[in-house]
């Protein structure tokens, strides 16, 4: 019965495959090739949250954040939440962690990291703003 039934398609197939002799397009005499177009998409970058929270560990960052729970400061999904859909949030974010400041997670403000440089931060934000929603 299923070798019967495939037999039909494949005969179906082949004979719509015949039928048609118009395969390609022709314009004023030329054949044209119709090339399909390929769009390069970007894929998102994949971030290992292992990968991620070893870097924050060794700047430090760990002290008050972890990338899963609230501590002194917002966990790091929190922060990829809320500001995951707002692109000019990175320079922002950047700021904020070299100059310290408080005010959006609750009364404890984040100490300033003088030392960081925000060619060395961007990077480290933007990653985790790209931790996936859980
Ligand atoms: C001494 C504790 C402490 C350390 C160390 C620390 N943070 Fe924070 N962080 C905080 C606190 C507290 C907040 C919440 C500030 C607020 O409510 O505005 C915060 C907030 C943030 C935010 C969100 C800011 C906002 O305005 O929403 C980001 C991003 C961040 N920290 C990244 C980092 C990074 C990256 C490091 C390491 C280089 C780091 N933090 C180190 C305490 C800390």
């Amino acid at each position: 019965m299923k070798l019967r039934l495939s037999l039909a398609v494949l005969v179906a197939v082949s004979l719509t495959g015949c039928g048609s002799e118009n395969n390609s397009a022709t314009v004023a005499g030329s054949v044209v090739e119709t090339v399909p177009e390929v769009v390069a998409v970007e894929a998102p970058a994949e971030v290992n949250p292992e990968v991620l929270a070893a870097d924050l560990k060794s700047l430090g960052c760990y002290a008050c954040h972890a990338i899963e729970t609230k501590r002194v400061g917002p966990s790091y999904r929190a922060v990829a939440e809320k500001y995951r859909d707002q692109s000019d949030a990175v320079p922002a974010l950047v700021a904020k962690v070299i100059n310290g400041g408080g005010g959006v997670w609750g009364p404890i403000p984040m100490v300033t990291h003088p030392h960081l440089k925000s060619e060395q931060l961007t990077p480290l934000i933007e990653r985790i703003l790209q931790l996936p929603a859980e």
